[in-house]
């Protein structure tokens, strides 16, 4: 079953990829899929392509450096011409959940940095509406309890199914992001108003950002066992 999947995030990952010409600013994601094109490109590199990439994460950033990817930052970089990443959900309107990887405040600047954010990913990905995945939300250590109580606040608002939970490692401790920011995981159920949940959440000030990915993913390529779907944002 994990073979088709990755089977599934490899193919979308080809997608992606034969969007990329010779010169390119790229973001690189975070997440299995995302790594699927990071391989792809490392392999296209190998063969003398040329392009230079910001990495959304010190895990994609050791990756690529192990595939001889050039990278460089967004100080030396003024604009991206694309970034492909993975997606937690992705809806009809391609707004996106992103996160479970850690990795969200990285992949948004990145993203907003690019002229078009394309999200690969397996069909398990598609939703109807936002929600059922946890929501994940990257806040200060600082004041931790008077953020965990603010965002209990919006989680009520928006009547949230499910509650706020901080994001652990495997060894037990409080997960870090490459920021050193904390996690917290947030359980809607259903996001009916996504628009306004980002303003809410932005306005806590120990807030850092959120996942939710609005309004910014122009295409998505998905892959289904019948082969690679193309989603199109309209403007
Ligand atoms: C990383 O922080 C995430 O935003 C990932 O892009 C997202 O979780 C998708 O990951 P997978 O491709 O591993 O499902």
């Amino acid at each position: 079953m994990r073979q088709v999947s990755d089977n599934l995030k490899r193919e979308a990952a080809r997608m992606a990829l034969s969007q990329v010409e010779p010169g390119m600013r790229l973001g690189l994601g975070t997440g299995s899929t995302a790594w699927h094109f990071v391989d792809l490109l490392g392999e296209k590199v190998a063969q003398g392509f040329e392009c230079i990439c910001v990495p959304t994460s010190e895990r994609t950033a050791e990756q690529a450096r192990g595939l001889g990817i050039p990278l460089s930052d967004l100080d030396q970089l003024d604009y991206l011409d694309i970034t492909v990443d993975g997606a937690d959900e992705i809806d009809p309107r391609l707004n996106l959940i992103k996160g479970a990887g850690g990795a969200l405040l990285r992949e948004k600047i990145v993203a907003a940095a690019s002229n078009k954010m394309i999200v690969i990913a397996d069909v398990s990905k598609v939703v109807e509406q936002l929600g059922r995945f946890p929501l994940p939300v990257e806040v200060n250590e600082f004041g931790f309890g008077a953020t965990m109580r603010a965002l209990k606040g919006v989680l009520l608002a928006h009547s949230a199914e499910g509650e706020a939970t901080l994001r652990h490692a495997a060894d037990g401790q409080p997960y870090r992001t490459d920021g050193g920011h904390l996690i917290v995981d947030a359980c809607f159920g259903r996001i009916s108003t996504p628009e306004a949940l980002s303003r809410d959440l932005l306005d806590i000030p120990g807030v850092v950002q959120h996942g939710l990915f609005l309004n910014m993913c122009k295409t998505a390529y998905v892959a289904t066992p019948d082969g690679v779907r193309t989603m199109q944002r309209g403007d």
